[in-house]
Parts: C-alpha cells; sequence; structure tokens
C-alpha cells in the first residue's frame, strides 16, 4: 500500500472512533425520540448533565435530519465565545469538515463562518444583531439558545425577541438548552412548552465542609490540592477561582510548593483556564494525564457548565465568583467577588461525578451553604448597564420596553438611565423615539459611547485616530502586560508611551507604533514582549478596527485623519457624556456629584488635570475612573450644548493641581 493508502486508513480509523465517541455519549439512546418531539412541537426545552452532548450532538442529529434543505441553517448560541469556537471546531472535527465551511462560529469581530455554513455556533450577542439584518431571522430553520441556565442580558433577550418571531414562523424550530436548573421556568416563559429530560449518568459526590470558614481561600485551595495529591487515589482535581490574576497566583504556588517537595510526591500537572487564555494553552486541559501521575485544572466557571474535562474525580470550591454589579442611580460598574449561588455551587460539585463516583471539598462551612447562600445568580438583566440593548430593541421598532416580554424585568431605573443616556447622546429625541443618528449608531457593534464618539469624529475631521482609540477601548485593559515579578519594568515601559492628553492619546501611541513599526518588519511578537505589550490583544484591536473601518461606508462617515493637534480627538473622544472635575480629595462626576478616582495605572495619575472625561467607571479596591482624558470645560458647551448648562462647568480655570500624596500602597499594588 502507498503513503497515500496508509494515510486514508488512518483518516478512516481516526473517524470510526470518533463516530463510537459520539454513540457513547448519554444524549444518544434519545437520538429518535429527541428528534421526534422537536418535530411535534415548535418550542421545545431540552434539560441535561453538562457533557450530556447537547451542544455538540443535536445541531448534527438536525443536520442529519435534513433541517438544512433548501438553504436553511441551524443556529446554536452560546453565552461565552471561547466556549462558540471550541465547540465548533469540535463538531468541525466530528463531521470531517474544515472549520468555517459547513460548521462554523461567529462572535464580535471574529467570522469564521462562509456562504456554505449550515451549522453556526454563536454568541447570543451576535444572533441579537442579526435581528437588525434579518428581523424574521428566515434563513434559520431551527435556533438553539444553548446553556440558557446562564440567564445573560443577550440570552435574556433573545427569549423574548423569538418568542415574538416563532408567533408568526411557524416553520422555525426553537429550542432551549439547559443544564438542570431552571427548566420549569423556561417551560412557562414559553407558554408551557414542553421540557425533554435527558437522563444523565451521574456517579455520587461525596460532600465535604470545612468546620470553620477559611480566612484564606487561595491558601486553602493550595493545601487541599496537595492533601488530595498526597492521600487520595488516582483521578484528576478541578478547582474553582474567580479570575485569571488568582488562577495564575494559584498555579504559581502549587508549583513553587511542588518544587519544593521534588520527588517526594507523583508529578502534578497542574493547568488554568480562562477566557483570555491563548487557544493552544486551553486546548491543554482535555490531554489526557500521563500514567502516574494526576491532572489540576484550576478553573473560573466556565468551567461550570460550558466546557467538560474528562477524567475529573475531585473537585475544590472555595464558593465564591466574579460578579458584575451596576448602580442604576451613577451609572457605576463594578466585579466583585462574591459567593457564588447555591445552584452554581451545585453545578461545580456535579464535575466531580461523571466518570466515577467523586469527591467535593467546599472550602465553607456547612451553615454557610444553607444559610449565607443564595437559590440562584441573580439574572445579568437585573444588574447591568442596558444602553446598548436599549438602542438595539428601539432599532428593531420595539419603542415600549416597560411592556417587552422580559423573563425577568429589568430594574426600572436601569432601564431609565440607558434611555437618559440615549437622549444625551442624541439617539433618541425627547419621545424617545429613535434618531436617524441613533439609527447608524446602531449599525456599529460597540457601546452607544463608542458609536456617537465614531459618528462625531466626522465632524472634528479626526475618525481615523478614532476608530483606532475604539478599537483600543474595545479590547480594554488587557493592552499592557504587567507580569508580578516584573511590576517595575511593566510599568516603566508604559512610561514610554506616554503622551501628553490623556490615556486615548496613549493607546493612540501604542497602536500606531506597534503597527507602523512592529507588524510591519517581522519582529511583532519580540517587539511587543519587550515592551510589555500584549501581542494578542493588539492583533485583536487591529481586527476591530478593520471591521469597523469596514462599517464606515454603510454609516457615511468619510475616514479622514486630523491635520491639527490633538484638540479635536480630545473634544470627540470619550465624548462628553462621563465628566468629572477636580474636587477635594479626588474628583466629583459632573452629572451625580460622586466621589471617583484617577486609576493608578492612568497616564493622567499624577498629574491630575482640572477637567477630565472618563472612559469608565469600576469599583475595585475604590471607585476608579479608567482611560481618562484632559479637556477644557467650556469644549462641553460647544458639543454637547443640550446637556450641560453653563453653571455646571462654572470655574473653568484650566490650571492643574500637582498631586500632593504619592501612591498608596494600595494603589501600587
Ligand atoms: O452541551 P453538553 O454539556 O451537554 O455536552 P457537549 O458540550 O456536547 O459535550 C459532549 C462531549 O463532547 C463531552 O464528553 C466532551 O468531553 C466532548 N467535547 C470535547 O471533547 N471537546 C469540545 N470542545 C467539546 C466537547
Ligand atoms: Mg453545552
Amino acid at each position: 500500500v502507498g503513503i497515500h493508502q496508509i494515510h486514508n486508513n488512518h483518516a478512516e480509523l481516526k473517524k470510526q472512533s470518533m463516530q463510537e465517541v459520539r454513540r457513547s455519549l448519554p444524549i444518544f439512546p434519545y437520538r429518535e425520540d429527541l428528534l421526534s418531539a422537536i418535530e411535534q412541537h415548535q418550542i421545545l426545552i431540552i434539560e441535561g448533565e453538562t457533557g450530556s452532548g447537547k451542544t455538540t450532538q443535536i445541531p448534527q442529529y438536525l443536520f442529519e435530519e435534513g433541517y438544512t434543505r433548501d438553504d436553511k441553517k441551524i443556529g446554536c448560541t452560546q453565552p461565552r465565545r471561547v466556549a462558540a469556537m471550541s465547540v465548533a471546531a469540535r463538531v468541525a472535527q466530528e463531521m470531517s469538515v474544515k472549520l468555517g465551511n459547513e460548521v462554523g462560529y461567529s462572535i464580535r469581530f471574529e467570522d469564521c463562518t462562509s456562504e456554505r455554513t449550515v451549522l453556526k455556533y454563536m454568541t447570543d450577542g451576535m444572533l441579537l444583531r442579526e435581528f437588525l439584518t434579518e428581523p424574521d431571522l428566515a434563513s434559520y430553520s431551527v435556533i438553539i439558545i444553548d446553556e440558557a441556565h446562564e440567564r445573560t442580558l443577550h440570552t435574556d433577550i433573545l427569549f423574548g425577541l423569538i418568542k415574538d418571531i416563532a408567533r408568526f414562523r411557524a416553520d422555525l424550530k426553537v429550542l432551549v438548552a439547559s443544564a438542570t436548573l431552571d427548566t420549569e421556568r423556561f417551560s412557562r416563559f414559553f407558554d408551557d412548552a414542553p421540557v425533554f429530560r435527558i437522563p444523565g449518568r451521574r456517579f455520587p459526590v461525596d460532600i465535604f465542609y470545612t468546620k470553620a470558614p477559611e480566612a484564606d481561600y487561595l491558601e486553602a485551595c493550595v493545601v487541599s490540592v496537595l492533601q488530595i495529591h498526597v492521600t487520595q487515589p488516582t483521578g484528576d482535581v478541578l478547582v474553582f477561582l474567580t479570575g485569571q490574576e488568582e488562577i495564575e497566583a494559584c498555579c504559581e504556588m502549587l508549583q513553587d510548593r511542588c518544587r519544593r517537595l521534588g520527588s517526594k510526591i507523583a508529578e502534578l500537572v497542574i493547568l488554568p483556564i480562562y477566557a483570555n487564555l491563548p487557544s493552544d494553552m486551553q486546548a491543554k486541559i482535555f490531554t489526557p494525564t500521563p500514567p502516574g501521575a494526576r491532572k489540576v485544572v484550576v478553573a473560573t466557571n466556565i468551567a461550570e457548565t460550558s466546557l467538560t474535562i474528562d477524567g475529573i474525580i475531585y473537585v475544590i470550591d472555595p464558593g465564591f465568583c466574579k460578579q458584575k454589579s451596576y448602580n442604576a442611580r451613577t451609572g457605576m460598574e463594578s466585579l466583585i467577588v462574591t459567593p457564588c449561588s447555591k445552584a452554581s455551587a451545585n453545578q461545580r460539585a456535579g464535575r466531580a461525578g461523571r466518570v466515577a463516583a467523586g469527591k467535593c471539598f467546599r472550602l465553607y462551612t456547612a451553615w454557610a451553604f444553607k444559610h449565607e447562600m443564595e437559590e440562584t445568580t441573580v439574572p445579568e438583566i437585573q444588574r447591568t448597564n442596558l444602553g446598548n440593548v436599549v438602542l438595539l430593541l428601539k432599532s428593531l421598532g420595539i419603542n415600549d420596553l416597560v411592556h417587552f416580554d422580559f423573563m425577568d424585568p429589568p430594574p426600572h431605573e436601569t432601564l431609565v438611565l440607558a434611555l437618559e443616556q440615549l437622549y444625551a447622546l442624541g439617539a433618541l429625541n425627547h419621545l424617545g423615539e429613535l434618531t436617524k443618528l441613533g439609527r447608524r449608531m446602531a449599525e456599529l457593534p460597540v457601546d452607544p459611547m463608542l458609536s456617537k464618539m465614531i459618528l462625531a469624529s466626522e465632524q472634528y475631521k479626526c475618525s481615523n485616530e478614532v476608530l483606532t482609540i475604539a478599537a483600543m477601548l474595545s479590547v480594554n485593559n488587557s493592552i499592557f502586560y504587567r507580569p508580578k515579578d516584573k511590576v517595575v519594568h511593566a510599568d516603566n515601559a508604559r512610561m514610554n508611551f506616554v503622551v501628553p492628553g490623556g490615556d486615548h492619546l496613549v493607546l493612540l501611541n501604542v497602536y500606531n507604533q506597534v503597527h507602523a513599526g512592529a507588524f510591519k518588519s517581522g519582529y511583532s511578537t519580540q517587539w511587543c514582549y519587550e515592551n510589555f505589550i500584549q501581542f494578542r490583544s493588539m492583533r485583536r484591536a487591529r481586527d476591530v478596527r478593520d471591521q469597523l473601518e469596514g462599517l464606515m461606508d454603510r454609516i457615511e462617515v468619510e475616514v479622514v485623519s486630523s491635520q491639527e493637534d490633538n484638540v479635536p480627538i480630545r473634544k470627540v473622544t470619550g465624548y462628553f457624556y462621563h465628566t468629572a472635575r477636580l474636587s477635594k480629595g479626588g474628583y466629583k462626576t459632573v452629572k451625580h456629584q460622586q466621589t471617583v478616582f484617577v486609576h493608578p495605572n492612568s497616564s493622567l495619575f499624577e498629574e491630575l488635570p482640572r477637567w477630565i472625561i472618563y472612559h469608565e467607571l469600576v469599583f475595585t479596591t475604590k471607585e476608579f475612573m479608567r482611560q481618562v482624558i484632559e479637556i477644557e470645560s467650556s469644549w462641553l458647551l460647544e458639543v454637547a450644548p443640550h446637556y450641560y448648562k453653563s453653571k455646571e462647568l462654572e470655574d473653568n480655570s484650566n490650571k492643574k493641581m500637582p498631586r500632593k500624596q504619592g501612591k498608596t500602597k494600595e494603589e501600587l499594588g
């Protein structure tokens, strides 16, 4: 046999075993029942344990059954970008097609689909945007809203819109897939749609609590992992932490201690997983553990239901997650580590019982579980800014938002603040109707403040620069690399990019230096590395910028470069909505009189100009403004006479107040 033949045989074998794996999944025995339930009902709720095969198999079953005839597609939404990409890749592999052909994915600023795509995985936000171009989703025969239990903002909005179009599109099938959570509620919302349950194969999981609360849960995690490693039989460990920093710290601590123990213990393979991890590193968690060794995966709650790692027997759950919250009075978003819900804790424990009987070590007391943790997580719609979504709904012609069919309505004040913001930006008129400007703003897949800034740049003739700034702000906070052991070097490197005026101009400078110099010559990764700039973020910023530039034709904005100093850019940048003025002890926001502070990473941290505009307000240790730019108060009357009164802007001497005290220990991090 020739080499070609051998190769073919090999591929054939691989395909066969892949098909065997497919047939071994818990969902497989229910294939026929499921398909006939789908045929009988327009809307079906599907409930099944994580890992039972909902996401990867159902679209394939539908494809095999002919649901993609007549040029129709099957769409499947995912709340997480990472899940959309990795699942699409897996399904393409199972179907032996090239990713992007018959099977593709679409996430914001990245479209990996083609004319031939019939199985389309996408983020929930992307499907939402598709309503703008195809309000009845005519090109789809089936929509699967997957991971429905996550209740992201976009998923919740999709519920309302899809329920509505299903009424007049009798041929559209709607599947709502969820882990074993909340399915009765989904059923009630969709007019008592039937629930199809896929029985899981779950092994018992023993749950252990601590006797007393843990003072330092990171340390407790490390100790627990090592204890399991030394005393427990074979089986991999999954640890749930709240974010990248914690995960990296935990991995380092583990590595450190293993090094010290040396050959006294068996090999421990330590692997992190979080959304921003490069995809080749992510893939590592799926590789089998070498014999004699033990694998420990340190994850965010991405591993709760979106990803399934085989071989996990032990779960360590400190009981926390990072959660967004929103103050509708001040418009401040914060990301705070809070106790997770009982539902989350139970999902986490469930990860230990997929392949055999397992153990879950909860680093909190049984009392805390019973009395201190909420039953379920509050849906995102009730704790986030709604500006973007309200603009989108208005563009879809939905004017009466108060009576929109929400599964759980957002707080009234949040809705009001979103409407106020859109009015201030000129996207809505005083009757709350969409303006021409608002329609153009909705065309851009970015925050209303950014789309306004891009549209305003036309008048100030600096759209080229503003596009770059908008792109850089979209990849936000991951431009500069600041490893713990090289903080001083990293901060010095960052100082080299500082230009007068503020952070937006620094971002512009970074982009121009990287893309004018480093990306053209072949040494880009190296150059970024040496300058403590994240290469991946810069590549993404370029992609985002290209996409935005591609949309300029549609909204009729000419791309021109600023011929003047940076004044026009500063007038437009960040636009006028978030202003603050220097006052005793910090800054005060102009509209809400809230005390806020310049973030220590800002280029204006030492300078503290009298008037500034900030891109976002976040609460970490204090109320920090991130990405700030210096302005003159008189500009506000020029760019937004409908929003500011001159009285609010009195005292417009543009003197700077030198910073009195140095950075506090906390600020230095
Ligand atoms: O959606 P659900 O949680 O029900 O399961 P799934 O994501 O369809 O996963 C079914 C199986 O495919 C699991 O055993 C996973 O290990 C496997 N899978 C994989 O190997 N690689 C992926 N990227 C996704 C799933
Ligand atoms: Mg799934």
